[in-house]
């Protein structure tokens, strides 16, 4: 077995999502597994580069995992010729310039949706990668988790007959920050700073619902900002500029209809923090980050409308778990080592810049549907 090392800067490693998800539990993940095997005889040996602002937090990171390389010069590290691969999980605002310096250097390009604040700035980065001939890849981590997986293996077994309807429901109190600190970042309610429920989120529903049940060809969304003031990570008060909550209506190719409520101020009463209901002629399920329920045709019940009686029927109990017959491992490895094989073996990947921008364009024509309190067409976007 030849060993390869590939060297790869990873910006933002010092975030919720780029330590947690993408250097421990994909990076260093696939380094204690060995490395990752091509299958022609070589092993990839990830070798991250620890990239941002702050000297002190970068060093203290590297010392826990036992890395070598870190640097809060992210031109100097763009600058040596065997970094190959650049990877952002910066604050959303601050990805756009740096992706455009790394793909003007001729790294291979990984990163956190959204690829950039607007959709012109997001086409503009996959066009420079598509004409420097780089390969690139973006995270859409929601459709290797469990639950998503399950569903897509109903959909590909022809488990529903033809899909009606998805109705999904995301969401959880994001505390205001005054007596109990907030769970998420403060930037991600200051629209001045990138932050928003659906710049956040639509990129994921268009992903979602591209890859399982067909491109969104028109967006109508009702955006609100339900809590407009909080305190930051200093118990500082702010005005929440962002939006926190998003009400939306897609319309798919192939005639199915997707109906998704996001927001952080609801109270979750509800199996798992997000949750797609499927109903088709033959049969529903519904499907959350790990569990997948389904109740066919055959087993429906006939429930009679009558509010004079107390319901008897307990319906969560008519659905039958989806088995998992398969192991699942961690969505964003597995979506990194797809990538990896993308640029070192050639296998096939889809999930690019393009894609990206595709779901920079939903958060985009939502925001606009619902300044404009109408329905609007989402054109089929190319480089
Ligand atoms: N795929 C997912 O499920 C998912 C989930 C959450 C967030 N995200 C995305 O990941 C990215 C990071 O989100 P997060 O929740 O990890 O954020 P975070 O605030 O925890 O981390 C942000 C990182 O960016 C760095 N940074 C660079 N420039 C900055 C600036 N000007 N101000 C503040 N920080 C700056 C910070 O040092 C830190 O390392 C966002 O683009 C977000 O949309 C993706």
């Amino acid at each position: 077995m030849t060993r390869k090392t590939v060297r790869i800067a990873m910006n933002g490693v010092t975030g919720r999502m780029g330590y947690r998800q993408h250097l421990v539990r994909s990076i260093l993940a696939i380094r204690e597994q060995g490395g990752l095997e091509l299958g022609d005889g070589t092993l990839l040996w990830p070798e991250p580069v620890l990239v941002g602002r702050r000297e002190h937090a970068l060093a203290a990171l590297a010392r826990r995992h036992g890395l070598d390389h870190w640097s809060t010069d992210v031109d100097a590290v763009l600058a040596e010729p065997d970094v190959e691969v650049y990877f952002d999980a910066q604050v959303t605002a601050a990805r756009e310039e740096s992706i455009r310096k790394a793909i003007a250097a001729g790294k291979h390009i990984y990163t956190e949706k959204p690829t950039a604040t607007g959709l012109e700035g997001a086409l503009e980065l996959a066009r420079l990668a598509h004409e420097k001939g780089i390969r690139n890849g973006v995270v859409q981590d929601k459709i290797f988790l469990p639950g998503l997986l399950k569903l897509k293996r109903l959909i590909d077994g022809g488990f529903f007959g033809r899909i009606l309807s998805v109705r999904g429901e995301f969401g959880y109190w994001v505390f205001e920050g005054d007596w109990q600190p907030a769970q998420r970042p403060s930037w991600n309610y200051r629209a001045e700073d990138g932050g928003g429920i659906v710049v956040d989120m639509f990129p994921h529903w268009d992903y979602v619902l591209h890859e399982l049940f067909g491109r969104v060809v028109s967006v109508q969304a009702l955006v609100t900002t339900h809590i407009p003031r909080r305190r930051d990570e200093d118990g500082k008060p702010y005005d929440a500029t962002a939006d926190d909550a998003a009400y939306g209506i897609f319309e798919l190719e192939g005639g199915a209809i997707a109906q998704i409520n996001s927001s952080w101020a609801v109270r979750v009463h509800r199996d798992e923090l997000v949750e797609f209901q499927v109903d088709g002629t033959e049969g529903s399920a519904v499907a959350g980050l790990r569990r997948c329920r389904v109740q066919h045709r055959s087993a429906t019940p006939k429930p009679v409308w009558n509010p004079d009686i107390p319901a008897t029927d307990v319906f969560r109990d008519q659905w039958q778990e989806v088995p998992d017959n398969a192991e699942f491992g961690n969505g964003f490895k597995a979506q990194w080592e797809l990538f990896l094989r993308h640029v070192y073996a050639g296998a096939p990947y889809h999930w690019d810049l393009l894609a990206g921008a595709r779901g920079v364009q939903l958060a985009e024509l939502g925001l606009k549907s619902s300044a404009e309190g109408r329905r609007i067409d989402v054109p089929e976007i190319s480089l």
